[in-house]
């Protein structure tokens, strides 16, 4: 049957199922149609015309392979149309539904560690005092973080089961608390301490300890070290200095209490607790019913530490303290366990966007 149409068409028709799926819009559809089914110079009208000259007795033949060809055409014309139409509805709903006016959306922001934001808040509060912020590494030496510290060889932190000694360089281990900065910083300011008149600091970091990780306990936790060194310096200023920090960091109706307390590195040595800031010292849950909360290690700098860094103990005089930033955190906000501080669920971040 095909023998009786001329290749041009045979070849538009081949053509067509391409040409149309080309179509992208309503318009080019429509120059499509008259291409093909027009009623004038189009395809079909071209076969209409050869129709009408063909010999008789060819006219059933190719009247049959003209229509089918026709409704091929008109067919698939007629499925596109719907398509683009139905594509075109949708465009237009999204189009109305976009307001230009409306703020675009927020893109999502990240936040620090709310363990960080609260040694940051630390380092604000005292920041006013003239404290400055000091660092040091967290592979330390033993010299730094024990010998410089007045902690004897025997002591029972200075054993492997307590500390994480390096493999490969037996004096180097992960510092198990911030305190050895305190050494750094004094054997790096002793030559000019008295130009300097003093001189007080804050260390916040990382601290180590081979401890069985629990909802109170992780082998890797924070501390913010604490430390001012001047002339005359004695117990009163460390209570004052703290009564002032603890009371902008929990409330102005703050009590503290020292009791007394050992650490090597101090003389006398104390332990400080807050009035429980959830409860107002009536007692619950997180002061145990006591109405007390233990908060950090302090004590006037033993006279062993200024002289280790090379400062006369006779001239000068200060305290240090020490205090774990996940206690508090955990105070603060309520956490239950801390190890919700360190997995980084988006859930629970999200949640202490309220610590501050
Ligand atoms: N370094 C002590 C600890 O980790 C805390 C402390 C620091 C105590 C400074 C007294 C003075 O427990």
């Amino acid at each position: 049957m095909d023998q009786l149409l001329p290749a041009e068409i045979l070849e538009a028709g081949q053509a067509f199922p391409r040409a149309l799926a080309a179509c992208g819009d309503l318009d080019s559809l429509l120059r499509l149609k008259g291409i093909y089914v027009g009623r004038e110079a189009s395809h079909a009208a071209r076969l209409m015309e050869l129709l009408k000259v063909a010999p008789k007795e060819q006219k059933r033949d190719l009247g049959a392979a003209i229509n089918a060809l026709k409704q091929q055409w008109e067919e698939g014309l007629k499925h596109r149309q719907a398509e683009l139409e139905t594509a075109k509805k949708s465009l237009n709903a999204l189009a109305s539904s976009w307001d230009p006016a409306l703020p675009p959306p927020t893109p999502a922001q990240g936040a620090l560690n709310p363990l960080n934001r609260l040694m940051d808040r630390l380092v604000e509060v005292f920041r006013p005092l003239g404290f400055h912020v000091e660092e040091g590494p967290e592979v330390e030496t033993e010299a730094h973080n024990f010998d410089g510290l007045n902690i004897p060889e025997d002591h029972p932190a200075k054993a492997s089961s307590d500390t994480f000694y390096l493999a490969v360089h037996p004096e180097l281990l992960l510092r198990t608390h911030t305190s050895p900065v305190q050494v750094r910083t004094l054997l790096r300011v002793a030559p000019d301490l008295a130009a300097r008149g003093g001189v007080r600091f804050l260390a916040p970091g990382r601290v180590y300890r081979k401890d069985e990780i629990d909802p109170t306990h992780s082998p890797m936790f924070h501390q913010v070290e604490g430390m001012l060194v001047g002339h005359g310096i004695g117990m009163q200023h460390l209570k004052g200095t703290l009564e002032y920090a603890l009371r902008a960091l929990f409330g102005p109706h703050t009590e503290i209490r020292l009791r007394p307390s050992y650490f090597p590195f101090v003389e006398p040595g104390c332990e400080v607790d807050v009035s429980c800031p959830l409860c107002g010292a009536k007692g619950c849950r997180v002061c145990k019913g006591s109405g007390w909360v233990e908060i950090l290690g302090a004590g006037l700098i033993h006279p062993n530490v200024l002289r280790y860094a090379g400062i006369d103990p006779d001239e000068w005089s200060g305290w240090a303290f020490g205090m774990g930033v996940e206690r508090m955190a955990m105070m603060l906000s309520q956490t239950p366990d801390l190890r919700l501080f360190f997995e980084n669920d988006q859930r629970f971040l999200q949640a202490m966007g309220g610590l501050d």
